[in-house]
């Protein structure tokens, strides 16, 4: 196996052992937590899932995961998923997979939200791109007034889980607390990757066949 993905098999498996009997467990998205997957079936707890696109969905329930409508689900113990950047300040980018609206509202409904990374996801600084996703009515609109903040390109092809148009913002990211909230406040934009540190309770790293678990800020790369 190559080194990333042998990186992402042993964050996953890390993050499955903080997983207790009896969770509410919310499931993000992406090749990382395709290895969460089994890792945490295979420890046969009675527990109860929020998937966060519907590619989580069918493989959670493909290894017995029991899958709640989330819509339905007011609190989650416990959320675990990847991202495609960490910086050592603890901000992460997520939705390489255009799942990012869904993965910050479980996130969010989480008491502990816990990422899980190959080393080569932690990054000096957050870089572009920062993905988008937009909603199509109005969707030149949208485009135009984001063209202010910085160049803007679609995603060929792409729409999130619900539909939402998938766009990656490729301008400079300087503080990314101020471009979270001038990406938020552009009309039609439903949401961005950019998470902020006070969302993540813990980053789970593997890094060669160590998993390293580490506080967002507390970066040392
Ligand atoms: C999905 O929309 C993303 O936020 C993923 O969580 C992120 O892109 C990490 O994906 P990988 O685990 O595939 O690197």
């Amino acid at each position: 196996m190559e080194t990333a993905e042998h990186e992402k098999r042993i964050a996953a498996e890390a993050a499955a052992e903080l997983v207790e009997d009896g969770m509410s467990v919310g499931l993000g998205t992406g090749s990382t937590v395709a290895f969460f997957l089994p890792a945490l079936a295979v420890r046969g707890l009675d527990l109860r899932c929020a998937a966060t696109s519907p590619r989580t969905e069918s493989l959670a329930r493909e290894v017995g995961l029991r899958i709640e409508r989330f819509s339905a689900v007011e609190h989650l113990d416990i959320a675990v998923d990847g991202a495609d950047q960490v910086a050592p300040d603890g901000w992460l980018v997520k939705g390489g997979g255009g799942a990012h609206t869904r993965e910050k509202l479980v996130a969010a409904t989480a008491d502990r939200f816990v990422v899980i990374v190959d080393s080569t996801k932690l990054v000096p600084a957050l870089h572009a791109p920062v993905p988008l996703e937009l909603l199509s009515f109005g969707l030149a609109s949208t485009v135009r007034r984001l063209a202010a903040l910085g160049p803007v390109e679609r995603r060929t092809g792409r729409t999130s889980p619900d539909g939402g148009v998938i766009c990656d913002y490729r301008g400079p990211i300087g503080d990314p607390r101020w471009l979270a909230g001038a990406l938020r406040a552009v009309a039609g934009v439903v949401d961005h990757g950019l998470f902020p540190p006070e969302l993540v309770a813990e980053i789970v790293v593997g890094r060669g066949s160590r998993a390293e678990r580490m506080r967002p800020g507390g970066g040392r790369w």
